[in-house]
């Protein structure tokens, strides 16, 4: 209220003094020009006896021929500047404009790398460059007693643009992951960071982010190391075994803080259950080795065809173009916050087009993801996992 008040008292002394203003411009103009009039009519007629030195002027044949010549060129160039400079100025516009947008794309890229690095130490968990890393997380059981130490993975961020929109992104920077070490930044989620610089934090991330073919390519490197073939042509998406190393890539290696893997959201303890544990024999049992698709952050996906989805094929659509905030899913499936990523598309940059989708391709190729959807239906409920999943109120 008292805000209020005091923004009326600062407009009304602005109106007020601008008032003030306008009156005494007002004013003075109507006694100079009640001057000008009186002192004009004095000078009527006494022009030719007063000004000693007024001469005649330029006779009629002049007039009518240098002088008019001269009026008129002077008119002529002037024209031709307007005509011919209002276009130059117009045809540059647009690389003026491109110039200055580039200017600013990299004053924010610039200060969102100063957020990543030293301003927020983003890099301090996701590594250099966003190239994925290990952050550290203590365990401690329903009594908050300590069980262990362990390093928990952070994902990849130079792909994380290709799995999110610009709001999911920012919904997580906002808010962070619940349960894990990734804390809330943006102002919103009661973090330090102004709604500006986590803009230029995700300008940054986009700056960073690798093209699809760049990330199929690293995905089928990693995947000759797990499965231990001797190149890219040996990878043999039928077989069961390719899908459950996708589902599970980076969980030994740590490559790229599994920011590629489905464990990590959706089978409890997988982020840290492959890490350093301290202390040694720490007893850790309750918390990890929990079977692929237990469920975590993301829902329980054993048993997932026919219970969320109709078929393998349905499966594959909704791995491809993952979900999207309070947009409906498979049989029954809500998402709250498009949390979900798209694993086949990039929702930054594919478009539709005369009512066709058009996309680039994703972090996986199409047989991965074909591959993985044939692991997951292959995952069966069983005695084991009976067990509530720890988030399955969120899905
Ligand atoms: C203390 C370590 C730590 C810091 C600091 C940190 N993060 Fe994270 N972040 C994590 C972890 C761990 C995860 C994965 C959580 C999970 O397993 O669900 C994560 C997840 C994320 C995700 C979601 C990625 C995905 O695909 O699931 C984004 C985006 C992200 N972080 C961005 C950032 C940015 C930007 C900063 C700096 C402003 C930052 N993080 C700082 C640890 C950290
Ligand atoms: C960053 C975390 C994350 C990753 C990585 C992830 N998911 Fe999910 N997934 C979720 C969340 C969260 C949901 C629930 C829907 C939502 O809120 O968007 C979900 C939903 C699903 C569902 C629907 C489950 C149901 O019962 O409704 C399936 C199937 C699924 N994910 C499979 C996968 C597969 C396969 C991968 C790997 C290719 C994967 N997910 C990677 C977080 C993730």
């Amino acid at each position: 209220m008292s805000e209020m008040s005091s923004l009326l008292l600062a407009a009304s002394t602005v109106q007020s003094v601008g008032l003030v203003i306008a009156l005494a411009l007002v004013v003075g103009f109507l006694v100079y020009a009640a001057f000008n009039i009186k002192a004009g009519r004095e000078e009527v007629g006494a022009e030719i006896e007063l000004a000693a030195n007024l001469k005649p002027y330029l006779d009629d044949d002049e007039l009518e021929t240098t002088k008019l010549d001269r009026t008129l060129t002077f008119g002529l160039l002037t024209l031709a500047i307007v005509g011919i400079g209002l276009p130059a100025y117009w045809l540059a516009e647009p690389g003026r404009i491109d110039g200055a947008i580039e200017e600013y794309d990299r004053v924010f890229i610039t200060r969102g790398e100063e957020q990543y690095t030293d301003g927020s130490g983003c890099n301090a968990c996701h590594g250099p460059d966003g190239v994925g890393g290990v952050a550290p997380f203590t365990i401690l059981d329903d009594n908050s007693e300590f069980v262990a130490q362990v390093e928990w993975k952070a994902p990849a961020l130079d792909t994380v643009m290709l799995r999110y929109s610009r709001e999911e992104v920012k919904f997580i920077l906002d808010y962070g992951r619940p349960f894990s070490p990734m804390p809330a930044w943006g102002a919103a989620g009661g973090g330090p960071r102004t709604e500006q610089e986590i803009e230029n934090i995700i300008d940054y991330l986009e700056s960073i982010t690798v093209s699809p073919e760049e990330s199929v390519e690293a995905v089928e490197g990693e995947l000759v190391q797990a499965l231990d073939l001797s190149g890219p042509g040996d990878i043999d998406y039928a077989d069961l075994e390719t899908g459950e190393a996708l589902f599970n890539l980076g969980r030994e290696s740590g490559f790229a803080g599994g920011a590629y893997a489905c464990g990590r959201c959706h089978t409890r303890g997988w982020s840290f259950s492959r890490g350093t544990i301290e202390p040694e024999g720490a007893d850790v049992a309750d918390y990890i080795d929990y079977p692929d698709g237990f469920g975590g952050y993301g829902p329980r996906l054993q048993g997932i065809i026919p219970r969320q989805f109709a078929s393998v094929e349905a499966l594959v659509e909704f791995l491809t173009v993952g979900a999207e905030r309070g947009v409906a899913y498979g049989n029954n499936g809500l998402s709250s916050q498009g949390m979900m990523p798209g694993f086949g598309t990039n929702p930054n940059t594919d478009e539709i087009e005369d009512g066709i989708y058009e996309s680039d391709g994703g972090m996986l190729s199409d047989e991965m993801i074909e591959s993985i959807a044939r692991y997951v239906a292959s995952l069966e409920e069983s005695a084991a996992t009976d067990g509530e999943s720890q988030n399955e109120e969120d899905s």
